[in-house]
């Protein structure tokens, strides 16, 4: 090759370099995402379901200097978002939301767009192809509000397990199973734990008639009931109103009867109704009409089912969730395995206590006993607070393996027989610097009474008798966690409680 040849060569591939380059950067410009900043159609996969169907979310923008504007539209529903543009980050925020936070916020890395939706969910957004869309689901109008008679049931509050602190998503028919033989031989059931409740991912698909089924991990729910059935156990489900549950799998919305059909055809005895996607249907305002349309369509189907409403304390549910048939209801987000979390659930029950009492129960969400990230200490008063407020009784745990300090607090008789007290009232609490007093009265003219020390080392306890408002004077008070009666000596009782531990006391009137 001459030099002629060399440099002739060289010209040539940069040109063709050149052109490739500009070939790629036009092709990039009319790309979405690219060239026009943020602007553009994106699609983000979302969960895939048993027949192969993807889920997804469109996000549609549009983009003026550092100003976005564009509507995300999935399953049910479609917004319009408004947010800013900073570089390659982005902010975004549904106005008809009235958040103070942003809905989503992203950045644009590589052509795609990384997203967290809400502060939790981690999205990867690709340019959309021109088909691609989301199917419409018709906005159904909510029933006018009338009073859905009281079911009779949950005249004490509920007592089982529920499959979602620790397993979540890894629930299935075998470990059901597994469950249901633990709740017999641990005594739970004998102590009073009968609900065994399936939480979300257990929904398949839709059959041409839009009967749900379940998904793979639960080959035949009615053959599950009917072995839960056979241990003395009653089983419970989950679903909700909108068009689909928290993790993504399909929910009840326009098939409010044909599921409760369903449900009574499997032989379920509970069902948790997650308000969850509805939010996106529908507006706070319809909670009440919404979840009435539950009510009605269990009560239609003629099986006694509990009705446990999820809608995390909004709109006041305690006013008026007997009106909607329901037998207890969430007052609270969710719970974590953590100390902050478990008190702070049972501390925002305050409010809600006038409203407690037989077949209606606040639920400030499900146990974290025995699951490992609260000490011992931490896991009585947990069980003890429960037990104050009159709270469901539903472990999270792992009961197949739990250990000897797990088993003594959630079967504890005594603590027990304080939640399930048929009186049915909810405990209210009185500060004193770290000390915390609860005092629930009781059916037979007693009290319960819990002192928790929220401080960061062991303090005294003092209980006066005077301030439990007891008929007459103390008969007999026991300490239940001690397991042993113990005196009040000139009308008051003194213990040392640990850092985050309770002094829980059974008290009786002459
Ligand atoms: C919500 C509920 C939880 C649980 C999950 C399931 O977060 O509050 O208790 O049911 O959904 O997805």
């Amino acid at each position: 090759m001459t030099q002629e040849m060399r440099t002739r060569g060289s010209k040539l591939a940069t040109a063709i370099a050149g052109t490739a380059g500009l070939f790629v950067f036009l092709t990039l410009l009319a790309m979405p995402g690219y060239g026009q900043g943020l602007a553009g159609r994106w699609a983000a996969q979302g969960r895939t379901l048993d027949n192969g169907e993807q889920q997804k979310s469109i996000l549609e923008l549009k983009q003026d200097g550092n100003q976005l504007t564009g509507k995300v539209k999935t399953l049910g529903f479609s917004v319009e978002v408004k947010g800013t543009a900073t570089g390659n980050h982005f902010e975004l925020f549904v106005p008809e939301w009235e958040q103070q936070k942003p809905f989503l916020v992203g950045d644009l890395v590589d052509g795609e767009l990384h997203v967290v939706e809400n502060g939790r969910r981690n999205l990867i957004a690709k340019p959309a192809a021109a088909d691609e869309d989301i199917p419409e689901v018709p906005y159904i109008e909510p029933p006018s509000l009338h009073n859905v008679p009281y079911n009779g049931l949950a005249k004490t509050p509920p007592m089982g397990w529920n499959s979602w602190n620790l397993f979540a998503g890894r629930i299935d028919d075998q470990t059901v199973r597994t469950m249901a033989d633990a709740l017999v031989s641990s005594g739970m059931r004998d102590a009073g734990y009968i609900y065994l409740n399936i939480d979300d991912t257990w929904e398949g698909v839709r059959d041409a008639q839009g009967n749900i089924q379940s998904n793979h991990k639960f080959p035949d729910m009615k053959a599950l009931a009917d072995y839960v059935h056979s241990k003395g156990l009653k089983l419970g489900i989950y679903s909700g109103p909108g068009p689909r549950t928290c993790a993504g799998y399909p929910a009840s919305y326009g098939h409010e009867e044909q599921d409760a059909k369903t449900f009574a055809a499997w032989g379920i005895d509970y069902l948790k109704y997650d308000w969850c996607s509805a939010s996106r249907v529908y507006k706070n305002e319809y909670l009440q009409p919404v979840y009435q349309k539950m009510g009605d369509a269990l009560q239609s189907t003629g099986r006694p089912i509990v009705y446990s409403l999820c809608e995390y304390g909004l709109n006041s549910v305690e006013k008026w969730g007997p009106e909607v048939g329901g037998n207890l209801w969430r007052t609270t987000g969710d719970i974590r395995d953590e100390w902050s979390s478990m008190i702070g659930n049972v501390e925002k029950q305050v409010p809600t206590a006038p409203y407690a009492g037989p077949g209606r129960w606040n639920d400030p969400d499900m146990l974290e006993i025995g699951n490992g990230h609260m000490t011992d200490d931490e896991y009585r008063t947990h069980m003890s607070l429960w037990a104050l407020v009159a709270s469901p009784l539903l472990a999270g745990n792992d009961i197949r393996t739990m250990s000897p300090v797990t088993k003594s607090i959630l079967l504890n008789k005594d603590v027990i027989a304080i939640d399930q007290d048929p009186l049915g009232k909810q405990a209210s609490p009185v500060k004193n610097g770290d000390m915390e007093t609860w005092v629930k009265p009781l059916a037979d003219g007693g009290v319960a009474v819990g002192v928790i020390n929220l401080g960061p080392a062991a303090a005294q306890a003092t209980i006066n008798a005077s301030d439990l408002h007891l008929s007459g004077k103390v008969k007999k008070a026991k300490d239940v966690w001690a397991d042993k009666d113990v005196k009040f000596t000139g009308g008051a009782y003194a213990a040392t409680v640990p850092s985050h531990g309770v002094l829980l006391l059974r008290v009786s009137a002459k």
